[in-house]
This record gives structure tokens, C-alpha cells and sequence, in this order.
């Protein structure tokens, strides 16, 4: 039967091809582990139990691609880091973040109405810019965010060198019972860095999940975990409008990254990132692609693991 989560990841797949065992996005990855270690501020903002204490986590580095094939130095991607935090009580909890600084479309009914104005016009596999152009007509918003996504879109040197940011607001309540809104994310230690120009077109395809894998044989990398505080007035539901830069930066904690997790998933034991998978401390906000979004992902997965 389908659906419109269904018709969600069809189109996803018009897009990138359908890859049987893959991720409708983000297809191409590299699984990591390490640790996050919460600042002291952390408590003060949330009760979730890994803003009390160290505890492990795994983690995905990606392209934004449904396309396991994708060339690394796409211009045109996103990169995505997923944290999955294991807490002392054996449950979970995710972020799931991207480089992007805002999203494109408010809500699902306008993620699919935009995937299918990118499907390349049949005859001549160009983008077609009539429909595209109708699509941001009538979506201002997603006009508007594609200015600040585009230049974000350009390849960084390493996947430890880009910023990564969770888009959503979520709810954070601490032990008070006091309750701030807040959007998280992810800040390189290494410092942001693209990769130059000239050295796009030669990048070697897979160069992103060598240059990580050379780099943790070397070393840990390390990222710090941010949350902007939401101001009077800012809006909650909606990832295409950025928060002035002005408002409140509190640093949740330190992410070390120290090993490649070689086969780190099976189709028995699929590797489950899910935006809504939050904990005690931490609630989703009102934002309805939130929920959308785990919809589609279970799609994808149910797809992806029944593909063997
Ligand atoms: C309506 C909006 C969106 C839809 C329909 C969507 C859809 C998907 C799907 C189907 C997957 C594959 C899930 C799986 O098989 O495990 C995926 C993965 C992913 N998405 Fe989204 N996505 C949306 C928005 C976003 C946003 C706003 C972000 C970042 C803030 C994001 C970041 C990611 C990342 C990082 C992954 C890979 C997770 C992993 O490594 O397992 N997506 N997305």
C-alpha cells in the first residue's frame, strides 16, 4: 500500500536512483565511535541524562545523497552527522544534523512538492527551471532559504572540518522544571574549512571517508556541541528562518570521534538515527516536519533492511 510517506521516499528515489539496501538519503556514510562529555552549563539548561555525565556514542558521517555512489565533492550536497548518545540506562537518543544552516521547505507536503520540481525535465535531463521556478513562486520561504544554502553547499577539506547544524528547535527542560527552546549544533575543533576550488573537480571520488579514516588512525576529532537559546519572538516550527546571531550560545559538551566502526550495520541490525528519539530533559518543539521526518525515515529503513 502507499502513502504519503511512501510517495515521500519515491521521490526521493526519482532523484538519486533506488538503491536496494541503501538510505533513500545519505546513502554513502562512514560509522564512527567515541564519547560526548557534557560542559558544566549543560545540567543547567537540560535533566538529560548525557548532559550530566560522559557516555559513549556511535556516530555517521555522510553525504547527503540517496546515491551510495556519489562523488564526495558534490556541489550540490549537504554533509550529515548523526549522534546516537548511549545512555547509562541502556536507552538512546539522537541528534541528526546536516551542514546546512537553515532547511529549504517548512513542512513535508512542500518537501515532496519540491522533490518532485528538481525531477531533470525527461527530454533534455536538465533541471527544469519553469517548474522550479513555479515551486519557489509560491514558496517564498524556500527561496529565501536557498540563498543561504547554496554557498554551504560547497565540499569541505574533511568531514572534521564543517559545521553541522540540527536545524530543529527542540524543548529543554533542567531539574527546576525550567523549560528553553533551543537549536542545536555541531562546531569543528579542527576549524571549518572547504575545500579549495582548483581541487574540487579532482577530488577523488571517495575522498571524504579516506581523509577521515587517515585522520582517525592519526588522532581523535573532535566537535563541540552548541545550543543556540531561542529569543522573544523567534519562531519554533519553522527550520527555514535562521535566529539572529545575537542570541544566546550555550556549549553543551565535547563529541571526540577515535575509531572507524568497520560493518557497523546489517539488515538485522540496521544503525537507526531519528530526529524525535529525544530523552528526559528534551522534547521536539511544534515543528511538523520533525514528525514528518521519522515517518519517512521508518519508510526508508523498512525498505533498506527488507532489501537483503
Ligand atoms: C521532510 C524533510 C526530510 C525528509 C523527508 C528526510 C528524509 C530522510 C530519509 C528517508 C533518510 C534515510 C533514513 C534511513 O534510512 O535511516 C534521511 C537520512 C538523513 N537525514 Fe533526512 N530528511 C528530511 C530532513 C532532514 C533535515 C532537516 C536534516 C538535518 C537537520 C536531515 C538529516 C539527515 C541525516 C544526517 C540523515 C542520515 C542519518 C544516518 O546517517 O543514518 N534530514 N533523511
Amino acid at each position: 500500500m502507499s502513502g504519503f510517506y511512501e510517495d515521500i521516499v519515491d521521490a526521493m528515489n526519482a532523484l538519486h536512483g533506488a538503491h536496494p539496501g541503501f538510505r533513500a538519503a545519505h546513502a554513502k556514510g562512514t560509522v564512527v565511535c567515541g564519547s560526548f562529555t557534557p560542559t558544566p552549563q549543560a545540567a543547567g539548561l537540560s535533566a538529560a541524562p548525557h548532559f550530566q555525565e560522559e557516555v559513549p556514542v556511535t556516530a555517521r558521517l555522510s553525504n547527503g545523497s540517496g546515491d551510495p555512489e556519489a562523488r564526495d565533492g558534490d556541489r550540490r550536497d549537504g554533509r550529515g552527522l548523526a549522534v546516537k548518545f548511549e545512555l547509562p540506562d541502556d536507552g538512546a537518543t539522537d541528534i541528526v544534523s546536516v551542514t546546512l544552516p537553515v532547511f529549504f521547505v517548512k513542512d513535508a507536503q512542500s518537501f515532496l512538492d519540491f522533490l518532485h520540481a528538481r525531477e531533470p525535465d525527461p527530454e533534455t535531463g536538465e533541471p527544469d527551471m519553469e517548474k522550479l521556478g513555479a515551486f519557489l513562486g509560491e514558496h517564498p520561504e524556500t527561496a529565501a532559504a536557498v540563498q543561504l544554502i547554496l554557498p554551504a553547499l560547497s565540499p569541505p577539506t574533511s568531514f572534521a572540518t564543517a559545521r553541522y547544524n540540527a536545524l530543529h528547535a527542540f524543548a529543554f527542560t533542567n531539574a527546576e522544571g525550567e523549560t528553553r527552546y533551543g537549536r542545536y549544533s555541531f562546531i569543528p575543533e579542527a576549524g571549518e574549512e572547504l575545500l579549495p576550488e582548483e581541487e574540487i573537480d579532482s577530488a577523488d571520488r571517495d575522498y571524504l571517508e579516506a581523509e577521515i579514516r587517515e585522520r582517525l588512525a592519526a588522532g581523535p576529532v573532535a566537535f563541540r556541541l552548541e545550543v543556540q537559546i531561542a529569543g522573544e519572538g523567534d519562531v519554533l516550527e519553522d527550520p527555514t528562518v535562521a535566529w539572529p546571531e545575537e542570541r544566546d550560545v550555550i556549549p553543551l559538551g565535547r563529541l571526540e570521534i577515535t575509531d572507524v566502526v568497520e560493518n557497523a550495520e546489517t539488515p538485522e541490525s540496521p544503525l537507526i538515527f531519528d530526529p524525535t528519539n529525544v530523552t528526559d530533559g528534551i522534547e521536539c518543539s511544534d515543528d511538523p516536519l520533525l514528525e514528518a521526518r521519522s515517518k519517512a525515515y521508518s519508510v526508508s529503513i523498512e525498505r533498506r533492511t527488507a532489501a537483503a
